[in-house]
């Protein structure tokens, strides 16, 4: 009995170091593929978060890119019009920089592009955002005025490069169709935002509620005093026909003060100024 206890024990002993060896090299190989694992998932997340990381800054670039056009629509007179198939190619004086017409018979180049210096605009509720250097200065004045009354100016888009006047552009064709499109989006180079030298604003009383209402105190006092700073608003309304937009209240262009005082005094378009000057 007694030896066959010990036979035993034996036995089991064995039995159990072999078992304790198995679980240390089973131990050992689910270490090494724990490793395996844990490595290639650090890896992999690595992976993510930088792709992904890049991808969500991208997208998150052409969605606020888009939001910033998007959103004006909605509180705007929709109406549709032909576009104008009447734009007349006017010779570029390449010293008028600001007095410059850009539409879709006049489209700007690289080396006209390179005449304008875009600066970021500093304490604006829109990150991000650049405009031309002159355009930011009289600007500014202008949004001094504005804040003297109470009210607050911001720019939600300013300078666009060509490749994210196309992004806007494809994003207008995609949701609303290419008739649609063409009536609100320029295309990249016959685009003002391609120079700097517009932009689209946001007026408003307060800050928590930053929604253009055309109707207001603010947008009036802002549509009276913007050419006192060189601005014009470059697409009104009932001259759909004449620049080929429909109206933009939110679109402000800088054209000087004195052109600026000239067009807003006598009602008229870049358009229709070029069309009589020439
Ligand atoms: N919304 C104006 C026409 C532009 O895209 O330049
Ligand atoms: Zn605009």
């Amino acid at each position: 009995m007694k030896n066959k206890n010990i036979k035993f024990y034996k036995l089991n002993e064995s039995k159990s170091t072999i078992t304790f060896n198995n679980f240390i090299n089973k131990k050992k190989i689910s270490k090494a593929y724990k490793s395996i694992i844990k490595n290639s998932f650090v890896l992999s997340f690595l992976f993510i978060i930088i792709v992904g990381g890049f991808g969500m800054y991208e997208n998150k670039k052409v969605a606020e890119l888009a939001a910033a056009v998007y959103s004006t629509k909605d509180q705007s007179n929709e109406k549709m019009n032909s576009s104008s198939n009447t734009l007349k190619v006017v010779n570029i004086n390449y010293n008028e920089k600001y007095e410059i017409i850009i539409n879709k018979a006049n489209p700007l180049n690289d080396d006209m592009i390179n005449l304008y210096k875009q600066v970021e605009v500093e304490n604006n509720v829109y990150p991000n955002i650049k405009i031309e250097q002159k355009t930011y200065e009289n600007y500014i004045e202008l949004k001094k005025a504005i804040e003297e009354r109470g009210y607050y100016l911001n720019i939600r888009s300013g300078f666009r490069s060509f490749e994210e006047s196309q992004i806007i552009y494809d994003k207008y064709v995609q949701e609303k169709g290419s008739t649609y499109a063409e009536k609100y989006v320029a295309k990249p180079g016959v685009s003002e935002h391609n120079a700097g030298i517009a932009f689209d604003v946001v007026i408003s009383k307060d800050l928590t509620n930053l929604k253009n209402d055309y109707q207001s105190d603010e947008y009036k006092y802002l549509e009276n005093i913007a050419y006192l700073y060189g601005f014009i608003i470059r697409y009104p309304k009932d001259k759909e026909n004449i620049t080929g937009y429909e109206y933009e209240p939110w679109h402000l262009r800088y054209v000087g003060k004195d052109l600026a005082k000239y067009l807003t005094k006598n009602n008229l378009t870049l358009e229709e100024y070029y069309d009589t000057k020439e």
